[in-house]
């Protein structure tokens, strides 16, 4: 096999070796897919300002989120149902995050349980939570997460209604009959049906809490003492909204484009948010990270760290947890050399000097 040099080569190859219903569910974004384009063309029209003739022999990319000390600013998104892309699916997963010393964030949808994540040993996650309209379920899984050592909820409030993916409507896409959602087995809601139309859409209409609103965000805060980050915000005035309503941190994110087409990509709304933000909470970044460049363009205009979807995915699918490990090695490599060739030698180094944004040209060439 040809040597993989980069994080996106796995796609391709995931292409190849998944049945076309699950590599497409993986792959797409909703309507016209704009954001999804747009949310890796942001990052390559993000340019460097590097200094030289600094001592970069040695290189420092630890941090820490949440109180809990990382490797790397490079975290694993939640995305769900990755035993359709290997049969360790998750426990897969778990397991290359931990080896890696970062953090992984545990869908709730995914197709092992809270527990089953949890038995793979040490390691720092967190569990993302999808609000269903039956609370009772909200507690009880929260607690679950709780119980099986997850250190922080990540409410996704993006979501009222799933995203219009036309290819899994085309499909019909549903979760194969070998599978379940885990965390829901016992409550008789881990299975999908089939429809004519997407499965998980209307799995949602029948489900998730569309009345979701920031009164929520303080009662989530009564049913548990875990720190809450909200993950889906993109302005100002939603960050502004999130402090006022307790949330532990923001993760600027547009939901890997699968949600509302043609808002921009995560990389453009980032400054903004973490203007707004003041650093009174950490703000993290998800959509399209695939460079350890793009990792580094995030912590320049404010990230305090970046999630990955789709890479892991695709890395699972085609060598389960050596992929994942590897992905992240590769990141890990990357974001080192550009830190080296920028003159950065710790997290902190990096600066809102070390780049240029369109709207920095704009600025200058009025100048
Ligand atoms: C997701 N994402 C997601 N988010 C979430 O909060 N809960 C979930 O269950 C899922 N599931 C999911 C499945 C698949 C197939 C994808 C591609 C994405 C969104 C995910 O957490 C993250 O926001 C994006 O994937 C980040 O973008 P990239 O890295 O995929 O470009």
């Amino acid at each position: 096999m040809e040597i993989i040099t980069n994080v996106t080569e796995y796609e391709k190859l995931a292409k190849e070796k998944l049945p076309k219903m699950v590599y497409d569910y993986y792959a797409s974004g909703a309507e016209d897919q704009w954001t999804l384009k747009e949310n890796r063309e942001a990052f390559s029209r993000i340019l460097f300002r590097p200094r030289i003739l600094i001592d970069v022999s040695h290189i420092d990319m630890t941090t820490n989120v949440l109180g809990f000390n990382i490797s790397m600013p490079i975290m694993i998104a939640p995305s769900a149902m990755q035993k359709m892309a290997h049969p360790e699916g998750e426990l897969a997963t778990a397991r290359a995050a931990a080896s890696a010393g970062t953090i992984m964030t545990l869908s709730s949808w995914s197709t092992s349980s809270v527990e089953e994540v949890n038995s793979v040993g040490p390691g720092i996650r967190f569990f993302q939570l999808y609000v269903y309209k039956d609370r009772n379920i909200v507690r009880q899984l929260v607690k679950r997460a709780e119980m099986a050592g997850f250190k922080a909820i990540v409410l996704t409030v993006d979501t009222p209604r799933l995203g219009r993916r036309e290819a899994d409507i085309k499909n019909r896409f549903t979760l194969p009959p070998h599978l379940v959602l885990k965390n829901f087995e016992a409550l008789d809601l881990g299975t999908m049906d089939k429809t004519n139309d997407s499965g998980l859409a209307s799995y949602v209409a029948g489900q998730v809490d569309r009345t979701l609103s920031w009164k929520d965000v303080k009662w989530l805060q009564t049913i548990t003492s875990l720190p809450i980050l909200v993950k889906g915000v993109v302005t100002a005035e939603d960050t502004r909204l999130a402090i006022e309503h307790g949330a532990a941190g923001i993760i600027v994110s547009n939901h890997g484009a699968r949600q509302l087409d043609y808002v921009p990509a995560t990389i453009s709304c980032l400054e903004e948010v973490a203007r707004e933000a003041k650093g009174r909470l950490p703000v993290f970044l998800d959509g399209g990270v695939r460079r350890g460049t793009d990792v580094f363009k995030a912590l320049a205009l404010g990230a305090s760290g970046v999630f990955i979807g789709r890479p892991v995915l695709f890395s699972l699918a085609v060598d389960g947890e050596a992929g994942v490990r590897k992905v992240l090695q590769m990141l890990r490599d990357e974001l080192e050399l550009t830190m080296a060739l920028s003159g950065c030698t710790s997290l902190r180094e990096i600066t809102r000097a070390h780049v240029i944004t369109d709207g920095d040209r704009i600025g200058r060439s009025r100048l």
